[in-house]
């Protein structure tokens, strides 16, 4: 049967290659829940609204519409129909989507929306609460971390690539920043649920990660159709 895959964990710990590749192989779709909070940056941002605003934001949310576009070139991002997918990377939306994460109202849209989007299984979904928050009940739970600076040479690389350049002490002030806002925020912090598997990847390399969790992954799509 198919699965409802849960892929937690920090920054740049490789969760988002990961979940495409694994999307791929299963035939599953891939879902971004981080790309939905830096929707909501962006959103907030043109707006003029705060990012600490509580009402502000819930109504915001209301009246925004997030959406995914899959094909084969990659997801696509929509924010009331504008693709935004490249402006939700740049660093200024990375720290703007954890500010917004970290409030209540906008993180009860998002996991209401992420569960409608999940509804039926074949998702592969990352992000920082999907196994204790969004999903508690799904078997195939896993939480990918790494070395924070092996995380930050990670994302400084993937940052040169899009010709968006970053000094490295910066990438990694970034990350621990958010490490330290995800992890400490009162409402859904990041944490390893009790039943997820551990991956630590700093020394393993995309392809054994990929191996390693599609192997979980299809034991549990089989074993559902023995029972
Ligand atoms: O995974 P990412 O870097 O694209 O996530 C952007 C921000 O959103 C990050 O600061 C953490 C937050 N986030 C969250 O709080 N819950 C999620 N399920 C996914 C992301």
């Amino acid at each position: 049967m198919k699965q409802i895959v849960a892929i937690d964990g920090p920054s740049g710990a490789g969760k988002s290659t990961l979940a495409r590749e694994l999307a791929k192989r299963l035939g599953y779709q891939h879902l971004d829940t981080g790309a939905m909070y830096r929707a909501v940056a962006v959103a907030a941002r043109r707006a003029g609204v705060g990012l600490d605003d509580s009402r502000g934001l819930n109504r915001l949310c209301k009246n925004i519409e997030i959406r995914f576009e899959h094909s084969s070139g990659g997801n696509r991002v929509l924010l009331n129909g504008e693709d935004v997918s490249r402006i939700i990377r740049t660093p200024e939306m990375s720290s703007a989507s954890s500010a917004v994460s970290a409030v209540s109202e906008v993180r009860l849209h998002m996991v209401r929306l992420q569960r409608k989007l999940g509804r039926g299984g074949g998702v592969v979904a990352e992000g920082r609460d999907i196994g204790t928050v969004v999903f508690p009940d799904t078997r195939a739970k896993f939480y990918l971390d790494a070395s924070v600076e092996e995380r930050a040479r990670r994302r400084w690389l993937e940052l040169k690539k899009k010709g968006m350049a970053e000094p490295f002490d910066r990438v990694l002030a970034d990350i621990e920043k958010r490490d330290r806002d995800d992890s400490t925020r009162v409402d859904s912090p990041l944490r390893r649920a009790e039943d997820a598997i551990y991956v630590d990847s700093t020394s393993m390399g995309p392809e054994e990660v990929l191996n390693l969790i599609c192997r979980v992954v299809k034991d549990l799509e089989g074993g559902d159709e023995n029972n």
